[in-house]
C-alpha cells in the first residue's frame, strides 16, 4: 500500500549541461515504471532547467536543502517557495553531509522540515548514525532522536507528506551497504517510533527509504524487507543506466 520511492541524490555534481542531459536519457528509461515514484535532486543552478524538461515524465525534482525563511536579508538561502517556483517537488533536509559539514541540527531540520511543509513540498528528512555510535550500541537512541527533534511538532496531516530517509553514515560513499536485516530493525523501529508519535495509520503509510551504497545488484535484497519502501542513491543515481536499474528493480 506504501508507494516505493527511488530518489537519486546528485550531491555537487554536475554542470546545468550534464545535468539537462542526465535527466534527458534517464526520462525514457524510466517511462515504462509504475508504481514507483521517482525524484531527482540536482544542484541548486540546474534546478529549473530539470524540471523543465521533467515536467510532464513521471520524474519528479527535489533540492538538496533548502532554508526556513520565506524572504528577507538572509544571504546565500534559498526558500522553499522559491524551489517550489524552480518546479520542485520535493526537498532534501538533514543529509548527514549537511550535518557533518555545514553544522545542521535536529533544530534546524526541524525548522526546514516545517518550512519545506508549509510551502507545499514533500520533505525527505534523513537520519543515520556515524560507525562510532554503531560500535557503541547507539543506533537506535541517536536515530530515534533524530527523528523525534526532526519532525517534532508537525502534524498527522504534514506526515503525509513526509518521507524519512535511513541512511547509516558509514555506508554513503563507501561501497559497505547495510545489510537487508541491519537496515529492516532500523526501519522498523523508525516506524515503530512513528507509532507511538503520530499514531499506527501515519506509521504505516510513511515511507521509509534505506540510502546509503545502494547500487543496481543490492537494490532488491533491500527491498524485499517489509519496512523499506525505497532508496536514496547518491553515486549510483549519476549515469541514467544504474539508476534506471535501480528504479526498474522490480521489472
Ligand atoms: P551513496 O550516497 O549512494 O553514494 O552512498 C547516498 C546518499 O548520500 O544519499
Amino acid at each position: 500500500m506504501r508507494t516505493p520511492v527511488i530518489a537519486g541524490n546528485w550531491k555537487l555534481f554536475k554542470t546545468i549541461g550534464e545535468a539537462t542531459s542526465l535527466v534527458s536519457e534517464l526520462k525514457p528509461l524510466v517511462a515504462g515504471a509504475t508504481g514507483v515514484e521517482i525524484v531527482v535532486a540536482p544542484v541548486f543552478t540546474a534546478l529549473s532547467r530539470v524540471a523543465d524538461i521533467a515536467a510532464g515524465s513521471n520524474v519528479q525534482v527535489a533540492a538538496q536543502d533548502c532554508f526556513w525563511k520565506e524572504e528577507g536579508a538572509y544571504t546565500g538561502e534559498v526558500a522553499p517557495k522559491l524551489l517550489k517556483d524552480a518546479g520542485c517537488s520535493h526537498v532534501i533536509i538533514g543529509h548527514s553531509e549537511r550535518r557533518q559539514f555545514f553544522g545542521e541540527t535536529d533544530q534546524t531540520v526541524n525548522n526546514k522540515a516545517k518550512a519545506a511543509l508549509d510551502a507545499g513540498l514533500t520533505a525527505i528528512v534523513c537520519v543515520g548514525e556515524t560507525l562510532a555510535e554503531r560500535e557503541a550500541g547507539v543506533t537506535f537512541a541517536v536515530i530515534g532522536k533524530q527523528v523525534k527533534e526532526g519532525l517534532a511538532g508537525l502534524s498527522v496531516d504534514n506526515l503525509a507528506r513526509v518521507i524519512v530517509a535511513y541512511e547509516p553514515v558509514w555506508a554513503i560513499g563507501t561501497g559497505k551497504t547495510a545489510s537487508d536485516e541491519q537496515a529492516q530493525e532500523v526501519h522498523a523501529s523508525i516506524r515503530a517510533l512513528i507509532g507511538e508519535l503520530f499514531g499506527t495509520s501515519a506509521a504505516a503509510e510513511l515511507r521509509i527509504l534505506y540510502g546509503g551504497s545502494v547500487k543496481p545488484d543490492n537494490v532488491k535484497g533491500l527491498m524485499t524487507q517489509a519496512d523499506i519502501d525505497g532508496a536514496l542513491v547518491g553515486g549510483a543515481s549519476l549515469v541514467a543506466e544504474s539508476f534506471a536499474a535501480i528504479v526498474n528493480y522490480g521489472a
